[in-house]
């Protein structure tokens, strides 16, 4: 089948690229003429594990390719994805002028029945104003549909090639055949592709990662509450995790959750419940508790130490999680912020996230090249992303780095046993301080 992309971001490139490997020859189509040029060139300009191996070899084979001209990329298309950026309006909803303004210019140019799918997180009635962009000036029969994607970033090629379930939203049943042929290659071991009317596909990506982010925040409350009366959150995590209701997942409490997803869909679907006057209170508590939590090491820091001015941090992990070089929403930005306004000097290491880092930052942390370099001199060690380079690093030569053997760990990378046997103090989250 012939497709189209519209928009190469992360979601875009990804979508693009694992259809092509499953046989179907794939126009990307992207404004921004520089990077059209740089993939062009088969260079990919997002880390995602897995990506290069599929990006060159759909390449090599004819079935990938990259266009600026949104005509010519459409050309023979079945489908058309907008891939497009949905960022939060200063009033938190979902900015839809990029989805709409492709919209506008498709309808003219449409030269048969064309299927096109919203791909981005967007809140409930878009497939409705998207029909109306296109239909207001289109010579030919079309379908929108919602194809929500649950993609985690870092397992992204996995997760698109074999999904949990596929959402397809459409009233359409020429659409549905269409898009369930497309899908039949990733769900042969019998995921379900569920069908549904496009507003119920809408909001059930936002229930999806509202749900996830609540049960992140759940936890993160019971750490919290873990600390007051002497419990283990780890041991709490085991103990209701165990229960097939609960399940195991996502239930790591930590400094709070980030990325391009959770923030910006929590916060989208309480202003679009308020749209609807409806008080979606739940959410307005993740959101201000999410926030709070993120900072919670630095209480933890200013009680251990008082005055931090002067004094060097080394911080393990800038990414909001690892396996990416998303510095989006990240906690660790949040953390180094409040480090450098009480005067405190910031050392770090990130194994993909650091020229992001410095992009933003620029000179005002020092950027080393491993996480030992980064403690070297430091006054402490915060640990902000769970790269599993840090999960067994050697205790004994981080001792000699350290000025004072003292760890903030925003991850509970470290058993507290093995700490106060190693002699360090150590602070996790939901588990009792190790004082040494
Ligand atoms: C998420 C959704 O999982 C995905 O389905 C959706 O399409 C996009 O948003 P992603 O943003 O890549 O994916 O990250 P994810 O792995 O879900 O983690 C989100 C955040 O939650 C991270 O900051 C992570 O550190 C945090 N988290 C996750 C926790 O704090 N505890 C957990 O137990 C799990």
């Amino acid at each position: 089948m012939k497709i189209a992309v519209v928009g190469t971001g992360y979601v875009g490139l990804v979508t693009g690229t694992c259809f092509a490997e499953t046989g179907n020859h794939v126009t990307c189509i992207d404004i921004d003429e520089k990077k059209v040029e740089k993939l062009k060139n088969k260079v990919i300009p997002i880390y995602e594990p897995g990506l290069d191996v599929l990006f060159d070899r759909n390449i090599k084979q004819g079935r990938l390719d990259f266009t600026t001209n949104l005509k010519e990329g459409i050309k023979g298309a079945k489908i058309i994805f907008l891939a497009l950026p949905t960022p939060p309006g200063e009033d938190g909803s979902a900015d839809l002028s990029y989805i709409l303004k492709v919209a506008d210019d498709l309808g003219p140019i449409l030269e048969d029945y064309t299927v096109i799918v919203d791909k981005s997180t967007v809140p409930v009635g878009t497939a409705d104003k998207v029909t109306a962009a296109i239909a207001a000036n289109a010579k030919v029969e079309f379908s929108v549909v919602s194809n929500p994607e649950f993609l985690r970033e870092g397992v992204a090629v996995e997760d698109f090639m074999k999904p949990d379930r596929v959402v397809i939203g459409t009233s359409s049943k020429k659409a549905q055949k269409i898009m369930e042929e497309l899908y039949a290659p990733l769900v042969r071991q019998g995921n379900p592709v569920i069908t549904m009317d496009e507003k119920s596909a809408e909001l059930t990506k936002y229930a999806a990662n509202s749900f996830l982010a609540t049960k992140i925040t759940f936890m993160n409350e019971i750490a919290n509450m873990c600390e007051l009366v002497g419990a283990d959150v780890d041991m709490v995590r085991k103990g209701v995790g165990t229960d097939s209701r609960i399940g195991k997942r996502f239930l790591f409490a930590g400094i709070g959750y980030g990325g391009s997803c959770f923030p910006k869909d929590v916060q989208a679907l309480a202003k679009s419940a308020k749209e609807v006057n409806y008080d979606f209170e739940i959410l307005n508590a993740v959101m201000s508790k999410n926030e709070t939590q993120k900072t919670k090491l630095i209480d933890r820091i200013k009680d251990h130490f008082g005055d931090i001015k002067g004094k060097t941090f080394s911080v393990w992990g800038l990414a909001f999680k690892p396996y990416t070089d998303d510095i989006r929403e990240a906690p660790a930005l949040v953390n180094i912020k409040a480090l450098l306004d009480a005067g405190a000097k910031v050392k770090t290491y990130d194994p993909e996230a650091m020229e992001n880092v410095k992009g933003q930052l620029g000179d005002s942390i020092e950027f080393c090249e491993d996480e030992y370099a980064a403690a070297e001199g430091a006054d402490a060690l915060l640990i902000m992303t769970e790269w599993p380079v840090f999960r067994t690093p050697e205790f004994d030569k981080i001792k000699t780095l350290l000025k004072e053997n003292v760890i903030f760990d925003g991850r509970n990378l470290y058993n507290t046993e093995t700490m106060a046997e190693l002699g360090f103090t150590y602070y996790s989250i939901g588990r009792a301080a190790v004082k040494n």
